[in-house]
């Protein structure tokens, strides 16, 4: 039998912008039972309305509009899962949002981390309490307010069996390692672009969003120069904490780092880009001696040929998804922020101060009510 308020929802957009992923789960003292998962593609009016703002060509008018209309469907996508899974919304102790990051400034003198998709609309819609605005108070701390998914990656992943690294491949890639000695410290860092330039090279020169399974970046040849000159950004040997979005790791970036691309076969380009993101995460791994398994998660997983080359980069380790330790790759971000908001509402930390940089734990996002907390005063 169900116990009330057993289950929780998350809910996950990431850089790439790709869809709104959201899972139903429900939390046992060393695992997660997704029951329900759904995936909800944004129309393509708001995407390309997001893609705007995050090009800075958007005025308040359309940040707002944004705002809400991505609350919209937070909260379609919400309903969606919840008539799908057959579990009373009675059962359901809360939403953790993530939203939509729009822009992630962790340096200067005013860092700040902006995620979009109004919470009052989502508590509204699904009637559920609803918990957003992860990142701010760890970057209120003095912390990168990211990579925010180690600290349920030591939950559900850590063992004694062997020193993991969980390697995330959205937008941005960001890898956690949990060492086989409980009490090491748990390291996590963004390790550079994930499959974001090579979605953004794709939709210029093919007008396709991704490359399916890197049909593109397998027809062309590697250019070892141009990986050189952009691996010696001074981001990938910066020591952590450190994380890093879209509005750094862009088609500018490369167009600077690299001057007169359009001379080269774009799909030498392609295949440059994907092993930027191979030899980018294959450093980070290869940098701790102590990695045993490593265990990849996010959309990059289903790119046959990127995991064919982190593969061949890696051969000295055991490359798997994370399906093979307890939760399929495509939601462990999502069911990420369902475990932080259950976090929150037990008023425990969400962030890793290690991995952060934070000056120390703190319980992160802000609680909208749902209608139940109405009904019963
Ligand atoms: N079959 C596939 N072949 C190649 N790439 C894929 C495939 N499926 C998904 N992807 C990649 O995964 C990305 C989405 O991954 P996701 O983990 O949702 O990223 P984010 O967290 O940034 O939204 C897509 O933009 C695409 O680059
Ligand atoms: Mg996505």
């Amino acid at each position: 039998m169900t116990e009330p308020h057993a289950h929780y929802v998350g809910l996950m957009s990431g850089t790439s912008m790709d869809a709104v992923d959201g899972v139903l789960v429900s939390f046992f003292p060393d695992r997660v039972h997704l029951t329900c998962t759904h995936s909800m593609p944004y129309p393509a009016e708001l995407r390309e309305g997001l893609l705007r703002l995050v090009n800075n060509q958007g005025t308040p008018e359309d940040l707002g509009t944004a705002d809400q209309w991505v609350g919209e469907v937070f909260a379609q996508c919400t309903n969606e899962l919840i008539a799908a899974s057959g579990i009373d919304r009675k059962h359901i102790a809360a939403i953790g949002s993530h939203g939509q990051t729009l822009r992630h400034h962790p340096g200067g003198p005013h860092p700040f981390s902006l995620q979009i998709g109004d919470p009052n609309v989502i508590a509204e819609r699904t009637g559920l309490t609803t918990v957003a605005d992860f990142r701010r108070r760890d970057m209120a701390a003095g912390g990168q307010g990211a990579p925010l998914v180690p600290a349920f990656h030591q939950w559900l992943f850590q063992t004694t069996a062997e020193t993991r690294a969980i390697v995330n491949i959205g937008g941005i890639a960001n890898i956690t390692v949990l060492p086989q000695a409980p009490q090491d410290t748990v390291l996590g860092f963004d390790t550079g672009p994930g499959n974001g330039l090579m979605d953004a090279w794709c939709q210029q020169h093919w007008q396709q969003p991704f490359d399916e399974d890197g049909r593109h970046a397998r027809a062309g040849t590697l250019l070892p120069q141009l990986l050189h000159a952009l691996l010696s950004d001074p981001y990938f040997n910066a020591p952590p904490p450190k994380s890093t979005g879209k509005e750094y790791f862009n088609l500018q970036w490369l167009n600077q780092r690299a001057p007169g691309l359009h001379q080269a076969n774009p799909e030498d380009i392609q295949r440059t880009l994907l092993e930027l993101t191979v030899a980018s995460i294959a450093k980070a791994i290869t940098d701790d001696e102590s990695i045993g398994g490593v265990y990849i998660c996010g959309g990059g997983a289903r790119n046959t040929m990127l995991m064919k080359q982190l593969t061949h980069q890696l051969a000295n380790y055991r490359l798997c998804s994370t399906q093979d330790i307890g939760l399929a790759p495509e939601w462990v971000e999502a069911a990420a922020f369902a475990w932080l908001a259950m976090r929150s509402l037990q008023q425990a930390a969400g962030n890793l101060p290690t991995v952060t940089g934070a000056r120390g734990p703190r319980i992160l996002g802000a609680i909208y009510a749902g209608a139940s907390t109405l009904s019963i005063r």
